[in-house]
Order: C-alpha cells, then structure tokens, then sequence
C-alpha cells in the first residue's frame, strides 16, 4: 500500500524581478491507494498531477509529511530497499521520447530496469523483454530501433513494457496518452485495462481529461492548487461529481471530446 500522510512540495522559483517566490505545488495531500485498486487522478494543468508522482516515486522528497510503502517511510529506506521498492512500484513518464535513452533499442530499454533491479540472467532477461513486447504488441523488428525509429505510440508501449518488465505491484501513469492521435489513445488505454485484468499491477492513471479517467478507473481523485478538493469511489458518470471545482472541469470539456464507454472494454 501507498500512504501520504499531509505531503507538501514547495518550490522556490524567481519573478520578473528576480525576488524569490515560493510555490505550493503539492499542498497537504493525505491519501492511500492499495495494489488491489486502480485510481486515476485528474485536474488542469498545473495543478500539481505530477509533482505528486514524483514524489510517490521518490525521484523527489517532500518539503513536508510522509510517503510510506508497505507501512515504511522511503526518506528512512537504505538504498538497498529503496531499490527493491522501485521494482515494486513503476512509472511511464508524460513524456515517452525524453522517457527514454535515444542511444537504447526498444529491446534494451525494456531490459534496462530488468538488469539494475533484479538478479536475472541473460536468458531470463531475454524471456521477459519478448513476453512484455508481446503484451504491448511490439515486433521483435520494432525491438531493434532506437526511439526516433517508432511512433509516439511505439514509444509509449516500448515505456509501458519497461514499467512492467519487473512485475511491478502498481504502476503510476502520467499523461499516458497525451498528445497521440484519438484511435492510438483508445488502444493504448484498453491495453492498460487488459493488462491489469491479466493480473499485472493495478494503477494510478493521470490525466486532465476527466473522460479519461472515468474510463480508466472508479476511484478518482480532483486535484485542484496542489490539493486534493474530491474523491470519488465508485464514478460511473459525470452526475458522481459534487464538488465546484469538478463541476467546472466537465462544463469546460469540448463538445466533441472522444466518447469513452467503459462497457467497451470487459473490466
Ligand atoms: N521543478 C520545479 N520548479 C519550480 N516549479 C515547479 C517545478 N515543477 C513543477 N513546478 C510548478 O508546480 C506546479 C505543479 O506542476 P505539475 O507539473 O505538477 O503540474 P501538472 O498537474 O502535472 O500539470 P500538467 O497537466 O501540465 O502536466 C506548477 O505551478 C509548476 O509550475
Ligand atoms: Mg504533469
């Protein structure tokens, strides 16, 4: 399990005039999320989505609270667990070109987390590189280029088989389909479903697209200025959402955004 007890992120940052500002990206988030349960977390640009994914994965410490795993806080984790805990819990980046080394093949960055954070074998390794390739449907031709080589959506399968490659108990996704075209997007989306129906990892989606995250999972949280002002258990529809703030994010949607329905998929 995930914990965040009153997790605050602060930035310093400078203005025109070059005095300091201070920055409240995350501000006094508590909340848990189970490896049984996927969650999808939505809110505008700029309202602290990623930040607080970073900070879930550790790549950044909080100004302020407690981020526990299984009940330990990672500040007070040696590196050795630390390690062990990052093959626990994966994450695909906003963005999949900068997401990825453009001197590594497809193959090796799907291999990459495979030999930093576990004790497999050559064979071993080359076994789970083709059985996660396969989930995400990449040719092994497609394993053999390097990311300027593939389309966006390539490239985001080549990050959603890395994340997965070391069986990770939850996978956090940021923006997984932002910026691809609307079929790429659906099929991207109804990968990730089929796959956590497989049994691998649940997830905590991240979008702005409130459609989106509605067809991705039922518990879902509003992030609004670094907190979190709702969360729902068990959205169905747009009528589930109470708060201002999330009224204002569906009146905001365009009239013709993508029709996700989550009966399409067999969740
Ligand atoms: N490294 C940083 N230094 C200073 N300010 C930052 C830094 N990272 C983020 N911020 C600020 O923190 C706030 C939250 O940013 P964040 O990237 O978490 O938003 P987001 O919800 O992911 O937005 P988007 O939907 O555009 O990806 C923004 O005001 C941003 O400018
Ligand atoms: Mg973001």
């Amino acid at each position: 399990m995930i914990e965040l007890k009153q997790v605050s992120k602060q930035y310093r940052v400078k203005d025109r005039q070059r005095s300091k500002l201070k920055v409240n990206a995350v501000h006094q988030v508590s909340l848990a999320l189970c490896y049984q349960k996927s969650y999808a977390l939505v809110g505008e640009s700029g309202s602290g989505k990623s930040t607080l994914a970073r900070l879930i994965m550790g790549i950044e410490k909080p100004t302020n609270g407690e981020i526990c795993l299984d009940g330990r806080n990672i500040a007070l984790m040696r590196s050795r667990e630390l390690r062990l805990k990052r093959a626990e819990v994966q994450m695909v980046l906003q963005n999949a070109q900068s997401a990825l080394d453009p001197r590594l093949s497809a193959y090796d960055s799907i291999a990459e987390p495979i030999r930093c954070l576990t004790k497999t074998d050559k064979s071993g390794e080359r076994s789970k590189v083709f059985e996660f390739a396969e989930k995400v449907r990449l040719t092994s031709e497609q394993l053999r280029r390097l990311p300027h080589e593939l389309s966006g959506g390539q490239q985001k399968r080549v990050c959603i088989a890395r994340a997965m490659s070391v069986s990770p108990k939850f996978i956090v996704f940021d923006e997984a389909v932002s910026g691809l075209d609307v079929t790429v997007r659906k099929e991207i989306l109804d990968l990730i479903l089929q796959l956590k129906k497989d049994g691998i990892g649940a997830f905590l989606f991240i979008t702005h697209d409130i459609d989106v995250a509605l067809y991705m999972a039922d518990q879902l949280f509003v992030m609004k200025d670094g907190s979190i002002v709702e969360w729902i258990e068990n959205a169905a529809s747009y009528d589930d959402f109470h708060h201002e703030y999330s009224r204002q994010l569906i009146q905001s949607l365009p009239p013709k955004s993508p029709n996700y329905r989550k009966e399409s998929v067999n969740r």
